[in-house]
């Protein structure tokens, strides 16, 4: 008997994060002399032509976002915060001279995809979600040195587990001394994807040296801890109720995080003191070794919530809690979880609910 199209994508083996995609995508171009041209459409998902002089090739006018859909415990689809990622993707625009798009067209794009091909998105197994990758570049054929004058807007997803892991396995990060990532004044809070490529060569030195991330520092006094580069980052200290959580402040070199957003709210409504302030790479270490500072943990859209069990920096090397996920962390990260599965309350708004051609009407 032949398997319908869900029930294929249910049996077949994962893939890497972003490896393999569903079957449609959303376009949507704009131009100088007439905007965004009309409402975003629905597509078969496949390749594209373009110039060799296309201006985003060159220049790097490229912006793009993350953001998920989930499925929850009722059966329906819901995208986790669109709105948030609609106005972080007009403000990457804005910062790279280039068009912003609409929120209400964004939306529409995401739940057109979703509708469209969220039925691949298998129930039953809560570590699967569907990534949305919204993108705008300049497609121009063009290469004068100035903003173009074309750009196009697609959105593409697939179907992914966590982005380390299914599980919350601690990871091992890299104190990156000899890159930044961004400079104050420069594109450190878009999301752009030269940032992304500016991280590559620092990434590739955590994994030579046997790390999965690097964390980067203020490009100034290089030892204020900024980010992880497509993750922000949270320092616990203490344990119990009484635990405080730090996460460094938004200077204008790192990139505003979603989710840093939510567990920033999620950790003061458990009753945790919360913080937005610099913690030192120095005082990172002293503080893990001597136990004051009890949990680190990295958060993004595709990270979710992962603990950090053990830093390096140079020869130095620390753990974090033993190494283990600590019990803020995990709490968080089931808290996000429950949250996006619709297993707890959303006071806040923040899941929007999307109907999902072929499947019942949502609830
Ligand atoms: C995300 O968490 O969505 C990110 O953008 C990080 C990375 C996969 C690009």
């Amino acid at each position: 008997m032949r398997r319908t199209r869900r029930e294929e994508r249910a049996v077949t083996p994962r893939h890497g994060f972003g490896e393999r995609f569903t079957d449609h995508m959303v376009m949507l171009e704009w131009t100088a002399e007439g905007g965004w041209a009309g409402r975003p459409r629905l597509l078969p998902y496949g390749d594209l032509t373009f110039s060799p002089a296309m201006a985003g090739l060159h220049y790097g006018q490229v912006v793009f976002e993350g953001l998920k859909a989930h499925r929850r415990q009722d059966g329906t689809l819901a995208t986790f915060r669109p709105d948030a990622h609609a106005r972080r993707f007009r403000q990457s625009a804005r910062r790279l001279a280039m068009p912003e798009l609409p929120e209400e067209l964004f939306l529409e794009a995401v739940d057109a995809f979703v509708g469209r091909d969220g039925a691949l998105l298998p129930a039953g197994d809560p570590t699967l979600s569907l990534y949305l990758r919204p993108v705008l570049f300049a497609s121009e054929a063009c290469l004068a040195l100035r903003p173009a004058r074309a750009y196009t807007f697609l959105l593409m997803g697939f179907v992914t587990g966590g982005f380390f892991s299914d599980r919350p396995d601690p990871v091992s990060v890299l104190v990156s001394r000899d890159f930044s990532r961004a400079a104050p004044g420069g594109t450190g809070q878009a999301k752009c994807a030269g940032n992304y490529a500016g991280a590559f060569l620092a990434q590739r030195a955590a994994a030579e040296a046997g790390c999965r991330q690097v964390v980067w520092l203020d490009p100034v006094e290089r030892r204020w801890i900024e980010e992880m580069g497509g993750m922000n980052l949270f320092f616990v200290r203490g344990t119990g109720p009484s635990a405080e959580l730090v996460t460094p402040p938004l200077t204008g070199t790192l990139l505003p995080g979603v989710t840093r957003d939510a567990l920033l709210t999620l950790a003061a409504q458990r009753g945790y003191t919360v913080r937005e302030e610099r913690i030192s790479v120095e005082q990172w270490r002293a503080q893990s070794e001597s136990g004051v500072l009890t949990e680190t943990f990295a958060c993004g859209t595709a990270a979710l919530v992962t603990p950090v069990g053990e830093a390096r920096d140079g020869d130095e090397r620390w753990l974090i809690g033993g190494g283990k996920p600590g019990a803020v962390t995990m709490e968080l990260r089931d808290a996000l979880s429950d949250l996006h599965q619709g297993r707890a309350a959303d006071p806040h708004g923040w899941l929007r609910a999307c109907a999902v051609s072929g499947e019942e009407a949502t609830r």
